[in-house]
């Protein structure tokens, strides 16, 4: 398979510290990518300087074969309806509605679409995420677990090509992760490009075709999914890796 998504030599700084040191890999199109390892590790930073969220300090971030750091307005807006972000925080705006939130991406990146489309493709979106309260209420009266179903309905609205989830099944309960575990299964059989972030090993298994250990910002070790069913050592250090 091509690589769709490149990362090249990138390192990332902020406040005089490294948080990403010299990070290189290439995403395989229409594969799952895992990336784990300990907290503060650097797993967010490396999944937002994939997404273009974050400029490098160093290095390139290449999107089928262009840095998107050099994209024109146009290129970067096409990679922005592509590609759609589902946050650790969930990272909903606080003073919209829950509809608002949901209606924005598709009136930035489908402004011919009728408000009757918007309205019906928000309310399949929200059916298929297992969302069913009201939408006309803040994100503040939702508990987190409820924001995290409306953070991923707005990474799924306008059906991206290429999805970076963070920390995505945090604070849900047993049947709404499983849920979105069904969901990720439904877009990998539609050959679509997945990036997440995870410490469940459970979910790693489940749904990675790659895995990359990531500890201090650096890239420690990649493992494929037939390494991780197959090596019990290998997936004892991962555990480890993971805890500590
Ligand atoms: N903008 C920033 N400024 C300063 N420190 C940061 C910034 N972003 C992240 N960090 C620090 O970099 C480290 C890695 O962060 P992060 O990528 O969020 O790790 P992870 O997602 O693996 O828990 C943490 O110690 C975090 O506090
Ligand atoms: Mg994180």
């Amino acid at each position: 398979m091509a690589d769709i998504l490149e990362l090249k030599n990138v390192s990332f700084s902020a406040q005089d510290q490294v948080i990403v040191r010299d990070f290189s890999y290439q995403y395989e199109e229409g594969k799952t990518t895992a990336l784990t390892g300990p907290s503060g590790g650097g797993k967010s930073t490396v999944l937002k300087l994939s997404a273009g969220l974050l400029v490098p300090s160093h290095g390139e971030v290449i999107y089928k074969g262009r840095n998107i750091a050099h994209m024109s307005r146009k290129e970067n807006l096409e990679f922005r309806e592509e590609g759609a972000f589902v946050f650790q925080d969930s990272a909903l705006w606080a003073n919209q509605s829950l509809f608002q939130i949901l209606e924005l991406p598709l009136l930035v990146h489908f402004p011919g679409m009728s408000a009757a489309e918007r309205e019906k493709r928000i309310q399949e979106t929200l059916a298929a995420v297992g969302y069913k309260k009201e939408l006309n209420i803040r994100p503040s009266m939702l508990s987190m677990g409820e924001q995290k179903l409306i953070g991923f309905a707005r990474a799924l609205v306008c059906r991206p090509r290429l999805l970076f989830l963070d920390e995505w099944t945090e604070s849900l309960d047993d049947s709404a992760a499983n849920r979105l575990v069904r969901l990720v299964k439904n877009r990998q059989e539609a050959h679509e490009t997945i990036l997440f972030v995870s410490h469940d090993l459970r979910i790693i298994r489940n749904l990675a075709d790659n895995v990359l250990m990531i500890l201090g910002g650096e890239l420690s070790r990649t493992f494929t999914r037939e390494q991780l069913n197959s090596d019990e050592d290998l997936a004892l250090y991962l555990e480890k890796g993971i805890a500590s």
